[in-house]
């Protein structure tokens, strides 16, 4: 979604504003814009389109700001209130030019207030609820920006991260959070706000995050912090550990192809020091539950969105198999809104890589209203969700910049199962059968590799079906998530219909669109469910349609019959979705490839979803 910088420091603030937006571009954007402010001047150049369309128009400018300022602003929108043009695009300005800001979030009264701007004759000419903002900001201007934009901010209904200036106050830009991230990288001589630690990493790694309702004053003599009442608040400095190579395509085509060769390397990371051979069990200090909480624990519900989900929906089932604690697995928008039963001793897990999704961060708070034991599961160090539960178990995956969510699949399917290993140990699992399960986990990063080692027979297949118009996956068991995973990756880069479906709702009536031209994935790994699945891809051979087989490496018979075949290692049921989700990731991606799509920013998406 839309990605916030702002500059204040000796450095030329346009260069690295731009550069800082370019590096957040993988959150999706449709416009982009910066202004610069010098002297007593602001210049604003924006556009819509790409970053490069942007800097091609802020070298062209004429201006000075551009070429001189050491302090400006800039933002990457991703529609939501009007369309991606010019006049939408950050950062807005108010009717005298003399304030200007980045916004991102969503402004709820925005129309109340623009309504009530207009008796006092301030009209806007953007269709944004953005803009409402800062005509609001310059409005209550009586001498103190940040004074200003409190004001402004007790009138809000939404949620905002900001970054605002004024030329009645060069040599300092006010920042503030409610439900939109916003880091402060502290450097030397300089700060750089951002949405996004991927834009600060370069300059420094010393960092502050906002919380909610909190502002703070960046000048010439460092960063102040408040709370909209201006009473100080103290937010501690971390150290961000991002590799800053980690956020760069390097040799690869795309951010998603090199995410998903990483992926041996992220579980290594994600398993590393937690696994207790020993005791068969895992070790997640994060967690900070003793064996007796975790022996508390009457059942587990899980809350997450998208491709998070399904990795949550691989986590139910291992909670009910090892740990036999019931489980369920909820959309985060739905859990929010329908008034959850929760008791005290229910474990809600929050799955989110990016640790900022709207839906998830509200199902954490409804949860932890609710007195529920709350943990989450996130990548992004440092991220609201992971703040905000106070306790659970990071990815370690590293920045996971395409689009389409891989390497954190796998990571999350990785976690689910450690931590399901280590409750279940505290309840019915036995010491051997909790070696052998720790065995098999740290063995995913060999069976990852296998997998990767098959892409040039998997390219072969998508090529195959890379102009089909449709297609389905089935699956069963552990293997129904990676069936809706494999169609939500399918879809999402190469704009294939794809649906995801148990194998015995097949027949339930989607099988009615089965036809020649339809190719159905049948997930036929040697697990439990094997053969009924196996009856099911036969009826949909019956109806013609072309049938991929995925099947385990020493059971290729499995395939006869069947069009085309794809092979992964042979494992139990609950490691089996992350070798298959990897097939299927590299399937996706070499349909898509073949089609030309755009992989790592797919229209209309958003790395992160910040919004409802
Ligand atoms: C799909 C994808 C999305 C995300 C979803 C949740 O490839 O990436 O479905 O999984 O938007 O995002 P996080 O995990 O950041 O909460």
């Amino acid at each position: 979604m839309c990605g916030i910088v702002g500059y204040f420091g000796k450095r030329k603030a346009a260069e690295i504003l731009v550069d800082g937006l370019r590096r957040m571009e993988y959150r999706g954007y449709d416009s982009a814009g910066v202004a610069c402010l010098f002297d007593t001047r602001i210049d604003v150049v924006k556009t819509p389109g790409k970053i490069k369309d942007l800097r091609a128009r802020v070298d062209a400018a004429d201006s000075v700001a551009m070429r001189e300022a050491v302090q400006g602003i800039g933002h990457t929108r991703w529609a939501t209130h009007g369309p991606p043009n010019e006049i939408n695009a950050h950062p807005h300005l108010d009717a005298s030019g003399r304030f200007a800001l980045v916004h991102n979030g969503i402004i709820e009264n925005y129309k109340e207030i623009k309504s009530g701007l207009a008796q006092h004759g301030i009209q806007c000419v953007s269709d944004t609820d953005t803009e409402v903002l800062v005509q609001l900001v310059a409005y209550c201007y009586q001498g103190s920006l940040e004074r200003a934009v409190s004001e402004a901010l007790k009138k809000v209904k939404g949620t905002y991260g900001i970054v605002v200036m004024s030329d009645h106050e060069p040599g300092k830009l006010v920042t503030a959070r409610c439900g939109s991230p916003i880091v402060i990288g502290i450097g030397k001589d300089e700060t750089i706000i951002a949405s996004d630690a991927s834009a600060i990493i370069p300059h420094t790694r010393d960092a502050v995050y906002l919380e909610d309702y909190d502002m703070a004053v960046v000048t010439s003599g460092g960063v102040e912090m408040f709370d909209l009442q201006h009473a100080p608040v103290n937010r501690e400095v971390t150290a961000m550990d991002w590799d800053e190579d980690a956020a760069e395509k390097g040799e690869y085509a795309h951010f998603m192809l090199k995410e998903m060769f990483e992926q041996p390397d992220a579980i290594r990371n994600a398993i590393r020091g937690r696994l207790d051979f020993e005791m068969g069990t895992a070790i997640l200090s994060g967690l900070d539950f003793s064996p007796r909480d975790a022996a508390m624990i009457s059942r587990v519900l899980v809350v997450g969105c998208g491709t998070s989900m399904h990795a949550g929906m691989v986590g139910e089932y291992a909670f009910e198999e090892l740990a036999g604690i019931p489980s369920e697995v909820e959309q985060a928008a739905e859990f929010r809104y329908r008034n959850p039963i929760i008791t005290p001793t229910d474990l809600v897990l929050a799955i989110s890589q990016s640790g900022e999704t709207a839906d998830t961060l509200a199902a954490v708070r409804e949860a932890k209203h609710k007195g529920a034991v709350v943990a989450g599961i996130c990548n992004v160090v440092g991220s609201t969700i992971a703040r905000e539960t106070g306790r659970g178990v990071y990815l370690h995956a590293g920045p996971e910049i395409g689009v389409a969510s891989t390497k954190a699949f796998t990571c999350q399917v990785a976690v689910m199962l450690m931590m399901a290993l280590k409750v279940a140990r505290t309840r019915r699992l036995a010491r051997h059968d909790g070696e052998e399960l720790c065995r098999w986990i740290d063995r995913l990063p060999e069976l990852a590799e296998a997998v990767l080692r098959q892409n040039d027979a998997i390219k072969a297949v998508a090529k195959k079906y890379a102009r089909c118009d449709n297609a389905f996956f089935i699956g069963r068991g552990y293997l129904f998530p990676v069936a809706l995973e494999g169609a939500l990756k399918l879809k999402e880069i190469s704009y294939i219909h794809a649906e995801g479906y148990h194998a015995a709702e097949l027949k339930h009536g989607p099988i009615a669109l089965l036809e020649e031209k339809t190719p159905v994935v049948a997930l036929l790994n040697n697990v439990p469910g094997k053969d009924k699945t196996l009856g099911n891809a036969e009826e949909c051979k019956a109806r013609k349609a072309p049938v991929i087989a995925v099947v385990s490496a020493g059971d290729e018979g499995v395939a006869d019959g069947f069009d085309d075949v794809i092979v992964v290692p042979d494992c139990p049921a609950c490691i089996a979705p992350v070798p298959t989700a990897i097939a299927l990731q590299l399937l996706a991606y070499h349909v898509a490839a073949e089609r030309g799509c755009e992989i790592d920013q797919p229209r209309n998406l958003a790395k992160s979803v910040t919004v409802e």
